[in-house]
């Protein structure tokens, strides 16, 4: 996916007030959020049960911008389709529960998605390094995945230097997308290294108006 100019914010819902999604996901695209990051978690993978299809098929029904799905799952390859249908626009999995991944990434693909794999603080950039070309999205967690509003792994930071650099010298079409802890504080440092999209729950969220809270974070 080509790069813009400019970090793209893509708000979580995780941390959004449930009782009024529609409004909240209405408020923040009508603040700037370019995507929208839904989080669905099955309770086995990650130690959080969370939200499935049909929540993103109701956010699709509110939301202009990208659907950012993040399937912290096992078995993701059972419910691709399920995604598909419900309205995602990019659909990330993680290759730690993905033992197929060429054939993940290539039906995501097939299916008219972008495809995006999200790596644990634990797993080596190397696990993608062959499926480059098969990637439109590169998702590195900066927390434990699980939950909302937990604090940033300073000691990722040389980890997405060195992601920007696998993906320039890869020469494919690839977004850096960093998940976990991102606020106004730890934003300057990864935007140094290179990040293209921010996810933000707590930083958006949970820091109204979200106008301003999204532009902290693109650091304007
Ligand atoms: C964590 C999720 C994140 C989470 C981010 O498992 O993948 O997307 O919602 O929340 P913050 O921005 O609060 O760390
Ligand atoms: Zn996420």
């Amino acid at each position: 996916m080509a790069r813009k100019a400019g970090v793209l914010i893509s708000p979580s819902i995780l941390s959004a007030d449930f009782t009024c999604l529609g409004e909240e996901i209405k408020a923040v695209q009508d603040s700037g959020a370019d995507w929208l990051h839904v989080d669905v978690m099955d309770g086995a993978f990650v130690p959080n049960i969370t939200i499935g299809p049909l929540v993103v098929s109701a956010a699709r029904r509110v939301a202009d911008i990208p659907l950012d799905v993040h399937l912290m799952i096992n078995n993701a390859d059972i419910f691709l389709e399920d995604f598909q249908q419900a309205g995602a626009n990019i659909l990330a999995v993680h290759p730690e529960a993905c033992p197929h991944l060429h054939r993940t990434l290539t039906r995501i693909r097939e299916l008219g998605m972008k495809a995006g794999a999200a790596l644990n603080p634990s797993t080596p950039l190397c696990c993608v390094e062959n499926v480059l070309g098969e990637l439109d999205v590169l998702m590195l967690m900066t927390v434990n995945p699980g939950f909302g509003g937990q604090s940033f792994i300073r000691t990722m930071l040389p980890k997405v230097r060195a992601a920007r650099k696998m993906i320039d010298s890869s020469g494919f079409d690839i977004l850096l997308e960093i998940d976990g802890g991102v606020s106004p504080k730890t934003a300057p440092y990864l935007l140094n290294e290179g990040a293209d999209v921010f996810v933000a729950g707590s930083a958006v969220f949970g820091a109204p108006p979200y106008g301003d809270a999204i532009r902290a974070l693109r650091g304007h």
